[in-house]
């Protein structure tokens, strides 16, 4: 009989979505060495808590976090809330000797992610931080090419992350723009995840000069209900202030070299969800868009240069990364499977004490990146980071 691996989860709106449905995905399309059991889910209001539950099966509810984490029934604390809450409760389930699968950015700052990733190691839990998208065929297969050196020696990395939700002055004030819970705007929120892509795909970031600005500094205030970008309502007509970025670009030097840069907006109209990336090297060239996911665009300078031209790799061969437990080619894949992705991999790193990334140490790189990134802006200074 398959192991289970009992799941407590904190946060059931849109992650808390995504990753129920990843935990209950995972074994039906892939051999596990675990079968995830969603055991409770955690939230602050009974009744919607109690209708999300019944939804997605979760078997219990609770409506305080610390009684999740002490419960000797669950193994695997989900965080899935805005980021304010990841220190504390991840700092306290990795007490409780809970694996943690975290919702990104890891924390608020340097010193918050420190201390996450100290206390996860002295209690020797696994701990995974969500750039799922690492976890996209394509861009694992980006990964692939790059490490088998298809593209020779890399020059460029090049990366914005568009999206268009808040470009009307009356977006309600959520908490993603509200330093108290977000900390920083697209910069926490987006330019994360590129951060973390350019760490994976290029290496470490050794310098970095950022620039910020905001186009509304002040909304409606939103209603208590609001979550997030999904059910966002004003309350009336008081109007808060907003105390995060709108829009973010980041100058970069990688250590091997490599120059970079990151843009990062809610305010590029038309643009859902664009996360794009180019990168540049000496024998071929690599270009990404996730709203085209399953597609890896390639210019191989070593073609002939009369056929010479960026040709589309449809990532839905089974040979590539993920893939064979899904469709036959041609059959694309969406959003939601890099999120089950994400729980396959985790489970295996709980069940056979296998390394996994991104995790703690990888989400402190990412944020020493971003905070430099934000402080260059402020000083007008280019900053060097400290390994
Ligand atoms: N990996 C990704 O692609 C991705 C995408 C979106 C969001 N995120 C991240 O996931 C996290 C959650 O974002 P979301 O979009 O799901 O937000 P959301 O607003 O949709 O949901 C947040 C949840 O947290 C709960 N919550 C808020 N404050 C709380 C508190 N003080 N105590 C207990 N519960 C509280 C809300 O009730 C809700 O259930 C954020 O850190 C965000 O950056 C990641």
């Amino acid at each position: 009989m398959l192991k289970t691996l009992n799941i407590g989860i904190a946060g059931y709106k849109f992650m808390g979505r995504a990753h129920s449905n990843a935990w209950l995905k995972a074994p039906l399309f892939f051999d596990v060495a675990a079968k995830p059991v969603l055991k409770a889910a955690c939230g602050r209001h009974e009744p919607s808590l109690k209708k999300f539950a019944e939804r997605w099966g979760w078997q219990e509810t609770e409506t305080d976090w610390k009684k999740l984490i002490s419960r000797a029934d669950i193994d695997v604390i989900d965080i899935a809330l805005p980021q304010h809450l990841h220190f504390e409760i991840a700092i306290a389930a990795a007490k409780e000797g809970k694996h943690i699968f975290c919702e990104k950015p890891l924390a608020l700052s340097v010193k918050q992610a420190e201390e996450m990733l100290r206390v996860c190691e002295d209690n020797r839990v696994v701990h995974y931080l969500n750039h799922n998208y690492r976890r996209v065929p394509a861009i694992a297969l980006a990964k692939k090419m790059i490490d088998d050196g298809l593209l020779g020696r890399l020059f460029h990395w090049r990366a914005a992350y568009q999206q268009d939700w808040i470009v009307d002055p009356e977006f309600p004030l959520t908490w993603q723009l509200q330093k108290e819970t977000a900390q920083a705007g697209p910069q926490w929120d987006l330019n994360s995840h590129c951060v973390d892509l350019a760490h994976y795909l290029i290496g470490p970031v050794a310098s970095v000069m950022g620039m910020c600005t905001n186009f509304i500094i002040e909304r409606p205030l939103a209603n208590e209900t609001s979550t997030g970008n999904l059910q966002a309502e004003a309350k009336g007509s008081e109007r808060g202030p907003v105390t995060v970025e709108d829009a973010t670009l980041m100058m970069v030097q990688f250590k091997n070299g490599v120059m970079g840069s990151f843009e990062a907006t809610r305010f590029a109209t038309g643009r859902k969800n664009k996360l794009s990336f180019e990168i540049y090297g000496s024998k071929g060239s690599i270009t990404f868009d996730l709203e085209r996911m399953n597609e890896l665009m390639f210019f191989s300078a070593e073609d002939t240069n009369t056929a010479q031209g960026f040709r589309k790799i449809m990532v839905t061969e089974s040979e590539h990364p993920y893939v064979k437990s899904w469709w036959p080619p041609g059959h694309i894949i969406g959003y939601e499977h890099s999120f089950i992705h994400a729980v396959v991999d985790f489970i295996d790193a709980v069940e056979n004490n296998k390394p996994i990334s991104p995790n703690f140490s990888d989400g402190l790189a990412a944020m020493k990146v971003l905070e430099a990134g934000l402080q260059s802006a402020e000083t007008k200074q280019q900053i060097t980071l400290n390994s």
